[in-house]
């Protein structure tokens, strides 16, 4: 490691332990702490997660590391001071914000993670993109949630920091998050390495939806066993175990994980009618097209008899048009 990540990492070390200073001993960080507790965060969750609270100042970090002879130039590179423009004088760039530190894999301190505690905008602001925070390479909460991960060979995989800490206080162990954007290759690579299955468990709504079909194909092609939670519609994670207690998540979501298939087959009902027999041979077409990308004759057999079995088909038509299907893609 050069000395110029050493040197970021010990600024960011140094800011963490201001910022959870502030959140939990001072007036200050009252509001924040009230916030948070509010919110359905443990004490004990924010001594382990080491969660702070950066005031609105505009120079209370900087003169804190001023006077620890922190070099500057590399706080700003990191994110954590801005640059004023028309005098080059430094400011804290985070200010009035719940801070949750991004540890690396090996549990230093790479970046920062800042929500609003009301509804301005942006919600969340990260830590700038440097050489030492690269967020597609990062899986947030993955040096804390790594036991368990091997113990169990199976990770979850969440959206945001928030959902991580929510599932960890209802007892869920081994999740991890991207960082409010889809999967990388990079991402999916360091999940291998430590598990075989991955439940993927992103927001309930449109976007998550959809990102979680891209995770599913980024997460298979590099050899997962992937399954779904089964989270109900318009719900996060976070909201859900607020709403129906630690018990339901660990039970109804986690422990009721869909098979990819059973999760498309979901998502491509949604919206359509099928009492309507024009969108229910669309919708019969669509999940004949996904039977197609499957690898494994049983699993394809599986489903073609659920088709069958469910829209009163015979299994010859299917396997028929199966055929038809896979000929087109070839
Ligand atoms: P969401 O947009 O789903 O957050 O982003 P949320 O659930 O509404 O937030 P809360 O519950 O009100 O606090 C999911 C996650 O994506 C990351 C954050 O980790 C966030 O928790 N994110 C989102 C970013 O890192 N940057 C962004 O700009 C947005
Ligand atoms: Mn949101
Ligand atoms: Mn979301
Ligand atoms: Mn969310
Ligand atoms: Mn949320």
């Amino acid at each position: 490691v050069s000395n110029d990540l050493t040197a970021m990492i010990a600024g960011n070390e140094l800011a963490a332990k201001l910022y959870h200073h502030l959140l939990t001993n001072t007036d200050q960080g009252k509001e924040a702490l009230e916030y948070l507790l509010k919110r359905g965060f443990t004490r004990e969750n924010i001594q382990d997660f080491s969660i702070g609270f950066a005031p609105d100042s505009w120079d209370t970090l900087t003169q804190f590391l001023q006077r620890r002879n922190v070099p500057l130039n590399f706080m700003e590179q990191i994110g954590l001071l801005s640059k004023r423009e028309f005098d080059g004088k430094l400011f804290d760039r985070f200010r009035n914000r719940v801070m949750f530190p991004i540890w690396n894999k090996d549990g230093k301190i790479i970046g920062f993670g800042g929500r609003v505690l009301g509804n301005e905008q942006p919600k969340y602001l990260n830590s700038s993109e440097s050489k030492l925070f690269n967020k597609s390479q990062i899986l947030y909460g993955l040096h804390l949630a790594r036991p368990d991960i091997r113990k169990k060979n199976e990770a979850v995989l969440f959206e945001g920091y928030v959902d991580v800490i929510s599932a960890w206080k209802a007892g869920v162990r081994n999740g991890v998050a991207t960082l409010g954007t889809a999967i990388t290759n990079e991402q999916a690579k360091l999940i291998r390495r430590n598990a075989e299955t991955v439940i993927v468990c992103y927001d309930s709504d449109n976007a998550g939806l959809k990102a979680t079909y891209r995770a599913i194909q980024i997460l298979e092609e590099n050899n997962c066993f992937v399954k779904v939670a089964k989270l109900p519609e318009g719900y996060d994670p976070d909201e859900f175990i607020q709403k129906n207690g630690s018990e339901k998540f660990r039970v109804e979501v986690i422990g009721g994980s869909m098979t990819t298939m059973a999760f498309k087959m979901s998502y491509l009902r949604k919206g359509r009618n099928l009492q309507n027999e024009a969108e229910r041979m669309q919708y019969i077409e669509d999940v004949l097209t996904e039977i197609t990308t499957l690898s494994k004759s049983i699993e394809r057999d599986h489903y073609i008899r659920q088709l069958a079995e469910e829209f009163s088909l015979s299994l010859d038509a299917l396997k028929q048009e199966l055929f038809r299907l896979h000929k087109l893609k070839n």
